[in-house]
């Protein structure tokens, strides 16, 4: 299997829908513009990818729950806007652009993120976008997704993060700040995939263990590239996170440490999909480029 066709492949079908459930007009249009700036700046779709993989996993064909995945991409992108404004990274580049903010100003940037997201919930709740998919298991899925993204999951790593800033690291508080700000939506991502389709809690438990590690893994590596990636090849400003003094992994652990800390977890995260045989195998290709990715 070829990694990078499998993922340009996935990457398609997101971006089709998006071209297509965004064609409307909006008004004002500026909204629709600081939106679409973020959205289309050229992200991984790392999330939606990974709920698409899960599903096929589990049986399903990626197709038919291309609207749910995507919105994902929505809520990511959304916390990317707000993640980068002044009030808390105070970031200037991000997808290898301008941040929203300095195009659109932060209110406006403020306010496409809200919009984001409120999307995002508004495309779950809407069981006409695919006919393979329950009423039952899209709440389901509409469930996993609010709590990973709001006050249990998301939303309270990203203030454990600003509360942890110039903070003496500890692995407690870091590894909540990773498994939540990163890792829960990351989770949710590969969850919704036996949701949606209605697998057996086995399959569930397998993806669920496969989704926490690299989960967690997503953010250590975040990390590390932070300090050893390359501002133009990551599209956001390397150096960022010493900037601010951010509680991170290579400040507790170092470098050397932090890499075999992402390289077990992959492991794990591997080793959890041994309930499958080659159907998983999209999933072991990405736990396998997450580690080894260069933005
Ligand atoms: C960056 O996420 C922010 C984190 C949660 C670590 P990604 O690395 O998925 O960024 P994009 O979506 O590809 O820009
Ligand atoms: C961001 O973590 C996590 C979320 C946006 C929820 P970071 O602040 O480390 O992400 P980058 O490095 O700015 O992409
Ligand atoms: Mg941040
Ligand atoms: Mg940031
Ligand atoms: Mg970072």
């Amino acid at each position: 299997m070829d990694i990078k066709s499998y993922l340009k492949d996935k990457q398609g079908l997101v971006d089709a829908f998006f071209k297509t459930y965004f064609s409307r007009q909006q008004h004002p249009p500026v909204l629709q513009e600081a939106m679409l700036y973020s959205l289309f700046a050229g992200g991984k779709r790392i999330r939606p990818i990974l709920a698409l993989a899960a599903y096929e996993t589990c049986g399903g064909n990626p197709r038919d729950i291309v609207p749910y995945a995507s919105t994902l991409e929505l809520i990511h992108t959304y916390s990317l806007i707000h993640d980068d404004l002044p009030a808390m990274d105070n970031d200037d580049l991000r997808r290898g652009k301008p941040t929203n903010h300095k195009i659109y100003g932060e209110a406006i940037a403020i306010l496409a993120g809200d919009a984001l997201l409120t999307e995002a919930f508004s495309i779950l709740s809407d069981a006409t976008l695919s006919s393979k998919v329950s009423v039952a298991h899209l709440m389901g899925a509409l469930r996993e997704i609010a709590l990973a993204s709001g006050l249990d999951g998301m939303v309270a790593g990203q203030v454990q993060d600003m509360l942890s800033e110039n903070r003496e690291p500890d692995g407690e508080t870091l590894q909540f700040i990773h498994s939540h700000k990163t890792g829960a939506l990351l989770r949710a991502s590969v969850r919704i995939g036996p949701i949606l389709y209605g697998s057996s809690q086995t399959s569930l438990d397998a993806l669920t263990a496969y989704g926490d590690n690299i989960g967690l893994a997503f953010q250590v590596i975040d990390d590390i590239l932070d300090i050893e990636g390359d501002t133009e090849e990551m599209g956001k400003t390397a150096g960022s996170d010493e900037k601010i003094n951010k509680m991170t992994y290579p400040r507790l652990y170092g470098l050397k440490r932090s890499k075999e800390i992402a390289r077990n977890l992959v492991a794990d995260a591997k080793a959890a999909l041994s309930v499958f045989s080659s159907e998983a195998d999209s999933l072991r290709e990405i736990a396998d480029y997450l580690l080894t990715r260069r933005n």
